[in-house]
């Protein structure tokens, strides 16, 4: 195996955010379980996990130019165009080394779809590479979809509230508000973005972090849509666990959680880059306080602007949280949504969320900010039936009717059935002989091929 291992190499391309770097590492950790080393290259911007699951990896970092103020004042999508307009150079002679100063036989590079700059260096040296999503598929199908239609009708539609409440011909029960727009930056930028990255080209292959059980007819579009294969090997977070936490994690909740009962506490938590308005903030506060449930509230440092932390926040919202509540500033998520004591995740609907909420059978309120979030939390109420969402004007009333519905009522009890047995369904498709797992089995096989 040790022999193997030193020849054939996969090159990993993450993007630099909490939720992009998480389930490319847990690739890079299955398949590093089957024989390949991995090279995992970084730009000066990433950061990712000093785990030491991840010590047997190799990592590389390219140069990029951005100053300080482009950082800040840019904006995710349009840092995104910059990204991978500056590092296009940088990655083809990293590449460049690896194959002729160390001799390296690259048996891929996987590249997260957002990271399209690889695709120069692949073409130039002729290596397979391989789109990687980190979204849902459907997720996926509405950027395909988005990058074909007309821009200036499409941002008129989308202006006028009778359209946008209307369902997306094609993508029923999506509707137009639900597609992948929203924030980031304004609509032309994002929908340049999308063709680039749904524009394959040099990509042999797509890896989807989700499963049939979830997503079939999103799957079988892309699988025909594509023309190329599509491998959905999800969920990572089950197939291949690996701690990959940028932040430090506060464990003094698991304590706070085993002295709660049983089903009863929600916990709050909108991911890695949702920020928050101070007046809904308090209105979840009122709300929550309201419920009379316990909850366990995940605000991260510079999630609130003009606030480092939740020190600008009213005197009242100290008050509110007092009693029921638990604040941390990052939470071991995963160790969170396992614990017998929560009862419902609160979330953005972030594509890991979402996995991780349906892997362990607990059912959502969602609150979807931005992209892929929406689409997520439309499926998580109208396909999967296992979450509630809450549009609109965010009201005291609205947060404490929606915990009373997941907590108390007969009908959240019936969400946590259907949410358990998708876990169980999740748990499966991973197992050997699962369709996730056996897709996984295809992907490997198929570079074996390329390779031979
Ligand atoms: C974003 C998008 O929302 C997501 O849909 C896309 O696929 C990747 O980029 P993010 O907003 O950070 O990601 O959300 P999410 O995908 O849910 O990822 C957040 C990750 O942070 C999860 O794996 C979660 O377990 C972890 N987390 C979050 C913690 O470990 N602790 C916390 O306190 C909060």
């Amino acid at each position: 195996m040790g022999e193997v291992r030193e020849k054939r190499r996969i090159v990993l391309v993450p993007v630099p955010a909490q939720g992009h770097v998480t389930p490319i590492m847990q690739l890079g950790k299955a398949l590093y379980s089957k024989g390949f080393s991995i090279t995992v290259v970084l730009t000066q911007y990433n950061r990712v996990s000093s785990s030491k699951e991840f010590s047997d990896f190799h990592f590389l970092t390219i140069p990029g130019s951005l100053t300080e103020s482009d950082l800040k004042n840019l904006g995710p999508f349009r840092f995104l165009v910059k990204l991978n307009q500056i590092c296009e150079a940088s990655f083809k002679q990293c590449i460049c080394q690896l194959l002729e100063e160390q001799g390296d036989d690259i048996a891929c590079v996987v590249y997260d779809e957002y990271m399209y700059f690889s695709q120069t260096a692949v073409k130039e040296f002729q290596l397979p590479s391989v789109l990687f999503s980190t979204t849902s598929a459907t997720a996926f199908v509405c950027r395909s979809v988005l990058a074909s239609v007309n821009a200036e009708t499409f941002l008129t539609d989308m202006k006028d509230p009778e359209v946008s409440d209307k369902v997306f011909p094609g993508l029923d029960p999506l509707r137009y508000k639900d597609l992948p727009t929203s924030a980031f930056g304004p609509l032309e930028s994002i929908l340049k973005v999308y063709s680039e990255t749904v524009n394959i080209r040099t990509a042999s292959a797509v890896i989807i972090n989700s499963t049939n059980c979830l997503e079939s007819s999103s799957l079988a579009w892309l699988q025909k849509e594509l023309q190329v294969p599509v491998y959905p090997i999800g969920p990572l977070h089950i197939a291949a666990a690996a701690p990959s936490s940028l932040l430090e994690e506060d464990r003094s909740c698991i304590e706070w959680l085993n002295k709660q009962k049983l089903g009863s506490v929600i916990y709050i938590s909108l991911g890695s880059l949702a920020l928050m308005e101070t007046k809904d903030v308090l209105e979840m506060a009122w709300g929550l306080s309201n419920s009379n449930q316990p909850f366990l509230w995940v605000i991260r440092p510079g999630s609130i602007p003009a606030s480092e932390w939740i020190e600008s926040l009213p005197e009242e919202f100290s008050r509110l949280v007092s009693e029921r509540g638990y604040i941390v500033k990052w939470a071991p998520q995963m160790e969170v949504l396992r614990h017998p004591a929560v009862g419902a995740f609160w979330s953005h609907c972030g594509w890991n969320s979402t996995l991780e909420s349906i892997g362990e059978g607990v059912p959502m309120i969602c609150r979807p900010y931005t992209g892929d979030q929406k689409v997520n939390a439309r499926y998580l109420e109208r396909v999967w039936r296992i979450g509630v969402q809450l549009e609109g004007e965010l009201g005291k009333g609205t947060v404490e009717r929606a915990v009373e519905r997941l907590i108390l009522d007969e009908e959240g009890a019936e969400m946590r059935k259907r949410a358990i047995d998708l876990k169980e369904k999740l748990e499966a498709s991973v197992r050997s002989g699962g369709s996730s797992c056996s897709s996984l089995e295809n992907f490997v096989n198929s570079l074996k091929m390329k390779n031979s």
